[in-house]
């Protein structure tokens, strides 16, 4: 990105900073999600600052498009005051690196030829809670992916209409148009990818519609760029600028967030980007709520895909993965970046059964059985983990129809709160870290009662409480839109943190 067009994207940022976001606005905003009171069990709430619903295993239905009211929620950063979507055609996108650069708004963006694709959404980390290293940010199993219909123009169209690109470039690079807090270098918190330009032009969209409604907010409405095939994070919410860039951005999110690296070792340019997501599948039911089922036929049903390219096979097993027979395709094929459900009907007597399935792309990539080990928990595609335990047991009743277990946060009532932080010396080493001598400082972001910090960009730290190893792991390296601290902090400074935190967080 040129200079010019770096401070313009940080300009139209920091006019969202001057907006206040409530935490009772994003109440809101996901509470619209929920079709009728109590839906929201589809969900697990791993996190609501920012927010991390995953869709319950048993929750997913038969047909390919997952509804709205089912879509995982993955944000790096809170969002957008809800404002910006009660007229989405004012949005605003700066277009850059064109020979007439300039903005357009989504009301402009809808002249341009539309064009509606069917494409999975997945985080890079689903599956993490399989890693047996405990990453650090939100151990989803199967359920932060999901499939919808997207609509809208593709950046290729976006390009010409701007008089076509000013030179040559190698990536393309869109940023979100997230609040940022004051104060903190932006690269180290915004949300700017960037992809291979190739990919770009072929078939990237900015979308606004997601199963034929206006995109919702949660979702990254009123626009946002569509990457299909790659992994979530690519797939930029609240686009406020996009264009066509050198190298790739100098953001933390992509110089050494969402790579693949060894477990230990710190993220790096050279580790793989999390781009194009590789064959994958796995069970939905039966069993996906932890139920016993009743004895005689029934349908093992899935879901499978694989980036740019479709499935071509899956094979399923009821024995862990010594015979597998192959599955069928349900429904219709929306195309080499939805995903197949697929269906295998079987007779199960009374016993114990332990489901897998692998699935196998239309370039022949097959699922490999085991994980490939790494730092963040990314990537996972190994189908032995993803396998579900089942009992059938003549006792069962038919229903598969068990509550989900969700692992709800709860709301630390202020009360509480007040009494977490009289715990705790304020004037402690862990305090003093906490708010003044961490740079940027902890209660920038976080909100801890003991720390008297009201941080919104982080998770409530009361809230989450979180156990010493994760707050090692996060301080030191960093997650999500968090900084790592590791060459500022001494191990004793961490551990200081360490228990300030462990001690004074909690409801
Ligand atoms: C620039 C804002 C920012 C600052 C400063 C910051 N954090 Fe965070 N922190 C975040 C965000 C955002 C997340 C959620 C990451 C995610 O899951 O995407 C997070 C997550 C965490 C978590 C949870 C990690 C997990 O495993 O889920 C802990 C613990 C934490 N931060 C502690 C700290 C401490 C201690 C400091 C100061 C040394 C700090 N943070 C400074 C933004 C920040």
């Amino acid at each position: 990105m040129t200079a010019w067009s770096r401070r313009r994207a940080l300009r139209t940022l920091s006019l969202f900073t001057a907006v206040a976001v409530m935490p009772r606005a994003l109440a809101s905003a996901v509470g619209r999600l929920f079709p009728k009171p109590g839906s929201d069990n589809f969900f697990i709430r791993h996190n609501d600052q920012p927010w991390a619903l995953e869709t319950a295993r048993n929750a997913y239905g038969v047909g390919p498009i997952t509804p709205i009211s089912h879509f995982f929620v993955r944000n790096n950063l809170p969002m957008p005051a809800d404002t910006v979507v009660a007229s989405p055609d004012d949005w605003m996108v700066t277009i850059e690196g064109c020979r007439d650069g300039g903005e357009i708004t989504l009301g402009e963006l809808k002249r341009l030829p539309i064009h509606t694709v069917a494409n999975v959404i997945q985080c890079s980390g689903n599956g993490r809670a399989f890693f047996p290293h405990e990453p650090s940010g939100s151990p989803w199993s199967v359920g932060a992916a999901g499939c919808a219909l997207w609509t809208g123009v593709k950046v290729s169209d976006i390009f010409e209409r701007f008089g076509g690109l000013d030179g040559e470039y190698a990536f393309l690079t869109a940023t979100g148009g997230e609040p940022l807090p004051a104060g903190i270098n932006p690269d180290a918190v915004v949300v700017q990818r960037s992809v291979p330009l190739t990919k770009g032009l072929a078939d990237c969209m900015l979308v606004w519609e997601m199963n034929g409604s206006p995109l919702p907010l949660i979702h990254g409405g009123p626009v946002r760029l569509l990457v299909p095939g790659y992994f979530g994070v690519n797939n930029v919410k609240w686009v406020k600028s996009v264009g066509p860039t050198l190298s790739e951005t100098s953001a933390k999110i992509q110089q050494s967030g969402y790579r693949l690296r060894p477990v230990g070792e710190r993220g790096h340019p050279d580790h793989p980007s999390m781009w194009r997501m590789p064959v994958k599948s796995w069970i939905n039911s039966p069993g996906g709520g932890g139920r016993a089922i009743a004895p005689g036929s029934c349908d093992i049903l899935g879901v499978a895909f694989s980036g740019e390219r479709g499935v071509n096979q899956v094979e399923v097993s009821i024995d862990g993965g010594q015979h597998w027979q192959f599955a069928n395709f349900i429904g219709p094929d929306l195309g080499p970046n939805a995903w197949r459900s697929f269906r295998l009907s079987t007779q199960l007597d009374p016993g114990q059964y332990r489901l897998v399935s692998r699935a196998t792309d239309q370039a022949g990539d097959q699922q490999p059985r085991d994980r490939i080990d790494n730092e963040r928990g990314y990537g996972h595609t190994g189908w032995h983990d993803h396998g579900i335990d089942l009992i059938v047991d003549a006792k069962a009743t038919l229903a598969d129809t068990s509550a989900v277990s969700a692992k709800t946060s709860v709301n630390a009532a202020s009360g509480t709160a007040m009494a977490a932080s009289a715990r705790v010396q304020n004037q402690s080493a862990g305090y003093q870290l906490f708010n003044q001598k961490t740079q940027p400082s902890c209660g920038a972001c976080h909100t801890l009662a003991a720390a008297r910090s009201q941080g919104a960009i982080g998770p409530n730290l009361d809230q989450l409480a979180p156990n010493a190893a994760q707050i090692r792991k996060a301080v030191a390296q960093g997650v999500g839109a968090m900084p790592g601290y590791g060459e500022q902090l001494t191990s004793t400074e961490i551990e200081a943190l360490v228990k300030f935190i462990t001690e004074s967080a909690g409801p």
